[in-house]
């Protein structure tokens, strides 16, 4: 079984390069069903949730090919509209398929998603995104089945700002006959690439980014070359990671605006920053102090992903400070793993009150979800001894060769292959 063994860290140095955007890449992929001609994506990371979704393509049929950090994807030959249930399961994102196919093929059968078990995470609001469109939407224990003759544009009120729903409702309306309004919608900065990628394929979009998103659909889409925006939360794991072993690190080809929730924070926290349009440059070489009490909130408000990795920084900040989770029921699992390394961390409900600890110690660790995975990785490098992570998949998912990255940076750690005790 692989593993992650992970040892103390000096002060960082040098640089790593940020992907694209995890989250922003897996409904583009879905989006390329839509397109009537071949779609190239530029600045895709290479990780295990992308090899899923084109799996997923490829098992409707569809065409595609990676080179380098660039994937060719041929969606003419798409011909199924059920996705195979191992590759449902593997992540959350295969949900997005749902709107895709609805759009495309007028039928579309998906097993319930997988992902990271940070909470329940239904699907009701995109099925009610479906139902307003006209689809016909059956749900058995384990099957959720759509169908459509024909889409028409409607008005969608979303009950909350979910990330997904507002992307399968986008994908779904794409596919409509007439005008479609989704009100109350999400405003993630991955959206608006969404939004921007079906736009350079001939979509008439207004308003991503806000609240109400404007859909004139109907018309068939042709193919599009486009790139992916940097991954906001790859940005702050490794700003988070050497404000946790401080040094000095540049972060290239980011976007320093999406960061600017964590850069306040750990400015703060006694972090200086230097950046121009495309690159961070963090320096900590003082002491860390407890940065101000967080809570996560959707967008334009702290980022939920971001919030394991932020408090993976501040296991050894003077002082103390809290963290309270809103948007996930069950974000803290990795937060009771810390508890093993000696973190001065105690939960009540949503809230993790932490105080900062003078030292910390290897332990045996297991990564449950990906950000979780992550910050055990950060809170590793700050522990007396060579701590073993177990459940690295986890943190594969979503990030582009973190070890490397973080080894170039002066981090210690290997992944090794555990044999399993029979
Ligand atoms: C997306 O998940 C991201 N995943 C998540 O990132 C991210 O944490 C989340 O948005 C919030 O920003 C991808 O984009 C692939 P939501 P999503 O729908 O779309 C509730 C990572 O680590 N809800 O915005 O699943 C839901 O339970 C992952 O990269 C419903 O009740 O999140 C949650 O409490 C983790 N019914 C809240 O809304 C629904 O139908 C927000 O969820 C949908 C959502």
């Amino acid at each position: 079984m692989p593993a992650l063994l992970v040892s103390k860290s000096p002060p960082l140095s040098g640089e790593v390069t940020i992907h694209g955007a995890k989250n922003s890449v897996l409904p583009i992929l879905a989006a390329t069903l839509l397109c009537r001609a071949p779609c190239v994506l530029h600045n895709c990371p290479d990780i295990l949730d992308v090899t899923h979704t084109r799996a997923i393509l490829h098992s409707l049929g569809c065409a595609s090919e990676r080179r380098g950090a660039s994937v060719y994807i041929d969606p003419r030959s798409c011909a199924g509209h059920s996705i195979p249930p191992e590759l449902a399961a593997s992540m959350r994102a295969s949900s997005l398929f749902l709107g895709a196919l609805l759009a495309r093929q007028g039928e579309a059968s998906l097993s319930l998603p997988g992902g990271c078990p940070i909470g329940a995470r239904p699907v009701d609001y995109h099925l009610l995104a479906f139902r307003a469109l006209g689809a016909e939407v059956t749900e058995t224990d384990d099957t959720i089945h759509c169908r459509a003759r024909r889409l028409t544009g409607a008005k969608i009120t979303l009950p909350g700002p979910s990330v997904g729903a507002t992307e399968n409702a986008m994908l779904a309306a794409v596919g409509a006959e007439g005008v479609t309004v989704i009100e109350n919608a999400a405003c993630e900065p991955e959206i608006v690439d969404l939004a921007g990628f079906l736009t350079a394929c001939g979509a008439k979009i207004a308003g991503a980014g806000t609240g109400r998103v404007t859909v004139k659909g109907g018309q068939p889409l042709t193919g599009a070359t486009y790139t992916i925006l940097p991954d906001r939360i790859e940005t702050a794991t490794f700003l988070c990671a050497c404000a946790a072993c401080g040094g000095t690190l540049t972060l290239r080809r980011t976007a320093p605006r999406l960061a600017e929730p964590i850069l306040n924070l750990l400015t703060e926290s006694g972090c200086r920053f230097s950046c121009t349009h495309d690159t961070i440059q963090i320096s900590r070489d003082g002491p860390l102090i407890a940065c101000r009490p967080v809570i996560s909130k959707p967008y334009p408000g702290f980022p939920t992903d971001a919030m394991p990795v932020l408090l993976a920084s501040q296991l050894r900040a003077e002082g103390q400070t809290d963290f309270t989770e809103t948007i996930f029921e069950n974000r803290f699992g990795y937060a009771r793993e810390l508890k093993k390394l000696g973190a001065q961390l105690r939960q009540d409900e949503n809230t993790v009150y932490l105080r900062g600890a003078p030292q910390l110690y290897a332990a045996q660790l297991f990564a449950e979800d990906l950000r979780g995975g992550a910050a055990l990785v950060l809170a590793a490098m700050q522990a007396e001894g060579e701590s073993t992570i177990f459940g690295v998949k986890h943190i594969q998912r979503g990030y582009d060769n973190l070890e490397a990255a973080l080894q170039s940076a002066g981090a210690r750690l290997k992944t090794v292959e555990i044999p399993i005790k029979v």
